[in-house]
């Protein structure tokens, strides 16, 4: 059977994308912060890789306090980063590698240097400045009502004059008020602006979040519904009318040959987000489901099978991913024990906290994020990678304490440690300062076990990390076709399936090898026992 080949405007449905957290990947300045020139520097890299598009993750002017989701001017570049000069070398570098490039758009919140939040600040209760944002009056000495920020503490912060602010993250992420005009207006400026720039799609940050119920008397935390039943109800998440938004969007992504992509960042119930992924909405949302799972046959089987069935009724295609810049590297969970109600293997983002580690087996972590991600790539739609999973990186467990920066951490008292540790900026070299990452120090410290995970360490090896996400992603940019996947059921904890063209993917879940089908195979995630294959392992035949 054959597919038809996707036009240009189709490219994010079946692409891989690459996500580059910029203060952590290459510092070409020596600041030990990562920057655009750093980024251009490895776009050689990022060719050998063969990745389809990079995501980056923000590089905007910003203080830092929730690692550049704090944005101040959403139509420049952080100075310690570069300028938009080095921003168009970027993006035409990219073009010129046929590399599509994605930027974060972070609409929920600005940061409060924004000059609209100073210029809150400055006005009087009551006045337009303040209605750009969600100023309330307290309850006596108290806030507005008991809601928890999402980093932990108070959601309301309170300004010198005695009102209050809502801030769903750190207090210096002031939510917007998205009822406000000039906020919808803003924004599209914003969309046209990179857009005009040559940016190929958008990842929208807590695009969930925007529209809110602020009718009062408000609720109290405790009768608040619970997001798996929100359906729409719940006063500050996944309201229905957020989509107004999303559709104003569409029409300017959509003054763009090709149409510029979007995807979005909404925790909703599966069933929910499809509304996101609609043609006239976005267009496509991540699917944090995989992620959750832990490295469990039925839970994969059923995850696959829910997400391939929304993407089909929508016209959409799944998104697929394993880590991001929330979450412990997947390398890593994979390898902390297996709790059967969730707990540590589920992917939430802070779940290293301070004194609880459970031992991590290395080993065994490696081997199952090397079978999860042929797996992955096997399937049809879009594969989100996070920069350094590719190297088969370890989350470090071991920051200090005065290195943190995560507002996670310091919100929750240090009771969360939040997510530096999967932001260390990745090692390029086997040593010599910041191995290689660029010629001063680290933002957030290295540690000596890095460099034997290192580029320099992996490249030309067959057996490597590195090697195994080049062959796979060169194997799969030949064999990738439409959404189609059928499963050839058998032993229990073995998920084998065949897409079309005659191309099988089998993960052997269980303990015990287990037989390949008759076909050739292509690739394994380790080496094959003879005609079977071992536990925690994937191999692609056809
Ligand atoms: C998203 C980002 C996360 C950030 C939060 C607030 O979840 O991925 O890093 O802290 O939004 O902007």
């Amino acid at each position: 059977m054959t597919s038809p080949q996707p036009t240009d405007a189709d490219w994010w449905r079946q692409a891989v994308v690459y996500q580059i957290y910029p203060r952590s990947f290459a510092d070409s300045d020596g600041d030990g912060v990562g920057d655009l020139q750093g980024i251009l520097s490895r776009v050689p890299y990022l060719i050998d890789l063969g990745i389809d598009a990079v995501w980056l993750s923000p590089f905007y002017p910003s203080a830092l306090a929730d690692g550049g989701y704090d944005v101040d001017d959403y139509r420049n570049v952080d100075p310690r980063l570069g300028t938009l000069d080095d921003f168009g070398q970027l993006v035409e570098a990219l073009h010129a590698a046929n590399i599509k490039l994605i930027v974060d758009i972070v609409p929920n919140h600005t940061s409060d240097r924004h000059v609209w939040f100073q210029e809150a600040l400055e006005a009087q209760p009551g006045t337009p400045a303040r209605d750009r944002y969600i100023f309330r009056d307290g309850e006596g000495d108290q806030p507005p009502s008991d809601w928890d920020s999402i980093f932990g503490g108070s959601a309301w912060a309170q300004t010198p004059d005695g009102q209050w602010y809502l801030h769903l993250f750190a207090a210096e992420q002031p939510d917007l008020n998205w009822a406000h005009p000039e906020v919808r207006d803003d924004f599209l400026t914003t969309l046209r602006f990179w857009s005009d720039r040559g940016v190929d799609g958008f990842r929208v940050d807590v695009a969930h979040a925007l529209v809110k119920d602020l009718t009062e008397p408000f609720k109290s935390k405790t009768e608040l519904p619970r997001m798996s039943e929100s359906n729409g109800v719940h006063p500050l998440f996944d309201r229905d009318e957020v989509h107004e938004i999303y559709r104003d969007w569409r029409k300017v992504l959509n003054e763009y040959d090709p149409p510029r992509s979007a995807v979005a960042e909404a925790f909703v119930p599966a069933a929910r987000r499809a509304r996101y992924a609609s043609a006239d909405g976005l267009g496509q949302a991540f699917n944090f489901d995989l992620l959750q799972a832990n490295w469990d046959y039925a839970k994969f089987r059923r995850v696959i099978e829910e997400n391939l069935a929304l993407a089909d009724q929508n016209g959409s295609s799944s998104t697929w991913v394993f880590s991001n810049h929330d979450v412990v590297r997947h390398a890593t969970r994979y390898g902390l024990p297996n709790d059967p109600t969730g707990g540590w293997q589920d992917g939430k983002a802070w779940l290293l906290s301070n004194g609880t580690e459970p031992t991590v087996d290395v080993e065994l972590g490696l081997r199952r994020a090397r079978a999860a991600i042929m797996l992955m790539l096997a399937l049809p739609g879009s594969a989100y990678l996070y920069q350094g999973e590719e190297l088969g990186l370890q989350e470090v467990g071991e920051l200090p304490a005065a290195n943190l920066q995560d507002p996670a951490y310091f919100r929750s008292k240090g009771a969360e440690k939040g997510r530096d540790g999967c932001r260390v900026p990745i090692p390029w070299t086997v040593g010599g300062l910041s191995f290689g990452f660029g010629t001063g120090g680290s933002h957030l410290l290295q540690p000596k076990w890095f460099g034997q995970y290192s580029v320099e360490a992996q490249d030309g090896v067959a057996e490597s990390t590195l090697s195994l996400y080049r062959k796979a992603l060169a194997v799969r940019r030949g064999l990738q076709t439409a959404n189609e996947l059928t499963w050839n059921d058998g032993v229990d904890w073995v998920l084998h399936f065949t897409r079309p063209g005659g191309w099988q993917s089998i993960t052997n879940f269980g303990e015990a090898p287990v037989e390949l089908p008759d076909a050739a195979v292509v690739l394994s995630s380790s080496p094959l026992e003879g005609a079977k294959l071992p536990a925690d392992t994937t191999a692609w035949l056809i």
